[in-house]
């Protein structure tokens, strides 16, 4: 049980396919078991303009979308998010789960897309007012196994990109979490759904206790 009133902004990532939602929706759960009333949000989306940017940015018709176009999409959808909501819910001192934020740009337009990662950074910071998530939980899966967990949906535009841009986007990942290794755990994706959330709510209650 929680003793602070202070909120908490934790993000979530990771390769398409990874079970991230799943993860996102059990510690929403367990927070309200808990007495909270956590924010969930996520992203590209997450406002009414923010899901207008996710529809085109998703939509498999958009086949020309260059780069350049994609990265300024995702981080114009977070920087409403940004302002519309999670300014000011954490002012109000609630949590806040992002089914992906800023390290997603990273991941997929630096590391799948090419894109250069410093610039992407102060473009995200510019987006973010440069607010970070306090923590984000990266879970972690091979790309054969995300791939063979999504198989069966109609996928996206992003999504059919196919393993050897997920197997990128991956690498990607794990290089940004030694950049911000204060905030970012690293999951093992392939344990039990039940094992991950219990390591995420660990996770969660010894940090509350170190800032308390
Ligand atoms: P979702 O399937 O988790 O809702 O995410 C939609 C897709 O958008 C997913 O393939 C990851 C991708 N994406 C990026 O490429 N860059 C970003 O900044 C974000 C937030 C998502």
């Amino acid at each position: 049980m929680f003793t602070s009133k202070t909120g908490v902004f934790i993000s979530f990532e990771g390769i398409d396919g990874c079970g991230k939602s799943t993860q996102v929706d059990l510690l929403i759960n367990k927070l309200k078991d808990n007495g909270k009333n956590p924010v969930l949000v996520r992203e590209p989306g997450g406002t009414g303009i923010s899901e207008e940017i996710r529809d085109t940015l998703l939509k498999t018709q958009n086949s020309l979308m260059s780069s350049r176009t994609e990265a300024l999409l995702m981080t114009a959808s977070r920087a409403q998010l940004t302002k519309e909501i999670i300014i000011p819910e954490l002012a109000n001192n609630r949590y806040i789960i992002a089914d992906r934020f800023k390290d997603s740009t990273l991941a997929y337009q630096s590391g799948g897309r090419g894109l250069n990662l410093e610039f992407l950074i102060k473009l995200n910071n510019f987006a973010t007012y440069d607010i970070d998530p306090d923590l984000t939980f990266f879970i972690d899966i091979d790309p054969v196994s995300a791939e063979q967990r999504i198989k069966s949906n109609s996928l996206d535009r992003i999504e059919s990109a196919g393993i050897k841009f997920q197997t990128k986007v991956r690498e990607s990942y794990l290089k940004i979490a030694k950049l911000f290794p204060a905030r970012f755990h690293i999951i093992d994706g392939m344990d039990t759904i039940q094992n991950i959330h219990n390591s995420i709510w660990d996770i969660l209650i010894n940090y509350k206790n170190e800032i308390s």
